[in-house]
């Protein structure tokens, strides 16, 4: 595997090395992204494509009441979500389940929080993976989106080195609001942080 497939799907000694690098790079962005979420209802999220855990440690330490599912299309991520969160784990707080966003294994309404960070670049059909999020989700529960890119005039010269290199799909905010409504979510509100050009974007189901 090369360097740019590390990034859509770690695996192996060199997959283990990039999640440890993204656990680091994504760190800053996720303690901003804390300091604009309520988690306090958070209590059975399910991360998907977690990576090395970087991102559930963190909310875990905020949301620690919370259960969480981790769920990846690399083994070896799952492993490294697994002794990263360790105190989780070790509290029978968190599972680990091998798939796709594309065919969630989970019951309709398993949820209350569908997390996903860094990953909506690589999901194969972004509508119908939304939609697939959206089915997990009890009625009240909400999406959470934390990325460092969007498509947007400002990023667009180093947006574009990076889908030829990472193969990455970038949508503008309008477009991910938009994706969001036509998966059934209802009241999307995004928060931005402009000079890193990170954003994190809440959605609800839309019931109470
Ligand atoms: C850039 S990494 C981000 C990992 C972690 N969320 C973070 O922010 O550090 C993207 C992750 O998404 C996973 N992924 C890519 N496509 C996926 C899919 N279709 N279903 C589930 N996970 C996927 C990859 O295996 C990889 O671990």
């Amino acid at each position: 595997m090369n360097f740019h497939s590390q990034v859509r799907r770690p695996a192996g000694v060199q997959g283990i090395m990039m999640a440890r690098r993204m656990n680091a790079n994504h760190r800053g962005m996720m303690e901003w992204a804390l300091e604009h979420l309520d988690v306090s209802s958070i209590s059975n999220v399910l991360d998907v494509g977690c990576g090395g855990g970087g991102p559930m440690s963190q909310l875990s330490r905020k949301a620690s009441h919370a259960r969480f599912t981790g769920l990846d299309l690399s083994g070896d991520m799952l492993r490294m979500t697994g002794k990263v969160n360790a105190s989780v784990l070790k509290k029978g707080m968190l599972d680990r389940v091998r798939g796709s966003v594309s065919s969630l294994p989970f019951r309709d309404g398993s949820f209350d929080t569908v997390f996903a960070c860094e990953t909506t670049y690589f999901w194969p059909d972004l509508r119908e993976n939304l939609r697939e999020c959206r089915r997990v989700l009890a009625d009240g529960g909400r999406m959470i989106l934390v990325q460092e890119a969007w498509d947007s005039p400002k990023w667009r010269e180093r947006n574009e080195s990076w889908q030829k290199g990472f193969k990455m799909r970038f949508c503008s905010l309008e477009e991910y609001g938009s994706l969001l409504g036509e998966a059934g979510f209802a009241d999307v509100s995004t928060v931005t942080e402009e000079e890193q050009g990170w954003f994190v974007t809440v959605a609800g189901t839309g019931g109470n």
